[in-house]
């Protein structure tokens, strides 16, 4: 079943961020991928490069999915749920979040990805709509529209936790890698 995907507004009128940001971050990677990752909202780096992920989450993101031996040139298109940096990178509200939504729908519905990525807290509850910590749902698949979504801890959060003990965030989200690097072989 398709998602209603409501009205678009104006570029110009992307939520009341449009008062604070330069840029419009849209996207990076291969628009004809069959992986979706989705994160909260650019940072600075970002914001300046106009491309999402591209600062130190972003760099740690692009080693964890090539480690797994996911190509991210080829099988990966990055983007947020928010599409305009936040000020001093605060997160998100729930207005903000509410007006950049239908973005986000609109790209899926464009890149038609199989798979999800749900990276942190904030993509996790903007599209499933479901407030359990991240710590009980990350790694697991949900049927999300017809597309399989995984929720995965926010590379932020294990640039914290940096500990390689089995099952610290770090090895946890490896082993999730993993088992998105399997489910991509499955597609092909
Ligand atoms: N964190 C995110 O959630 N998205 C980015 O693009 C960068 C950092």
């Amino acid at each position: 079943m398709t998602k209603n995907i409501p009205p678009h507004k104006d570029v110009s009128e992307i939520s009341n961020l449009g008062n604070s940001f330069n840029k419009i971050v849209v996207s990076r990677g291969n628009p004809l991928a069959k992986l979706m990752v989705v994160g909260e909202a650019p940072g600075a780096k970002e914001e300046e490069l106009g491309a999402p992920f591209v600062g130190r989450s972003g760099k740690l993101l692009d080693q964890l999915l090539q480690n797994a031996g996911i190509d991210i040139s080829l099988d990966v298109y990055f983007c947020n749920v928010v599409k305009c940096r936040p000020p001093q990178n605060r997160r998100p509200t729930k207005t903000e979040i509410q007006e950049n939504l239908p973005w986000l729908y609109q790209q899926i519905k464009l890149v038609n990805p199989k798979i999800i990525i749900l990276v942190g807290a904030t993509a996790l509850e903007a599209i499933l709509k479901n407030n359990s910590p991240i710590s009980i749902l990350r790694g697991k698949w949900i049927n999300w529209d017809g597309r399989l979504a995984m929720p995965i801890f926010h590379p932020a959060y294990l640039l914290r936790n940096q500990s390689k003990e089995e099952g610290a965030p770090m090895s946890l989200t490896k082993s999730d890698f993993l088992k998105i690097k399997e489910k991509i072989d499955t597609l092909k």
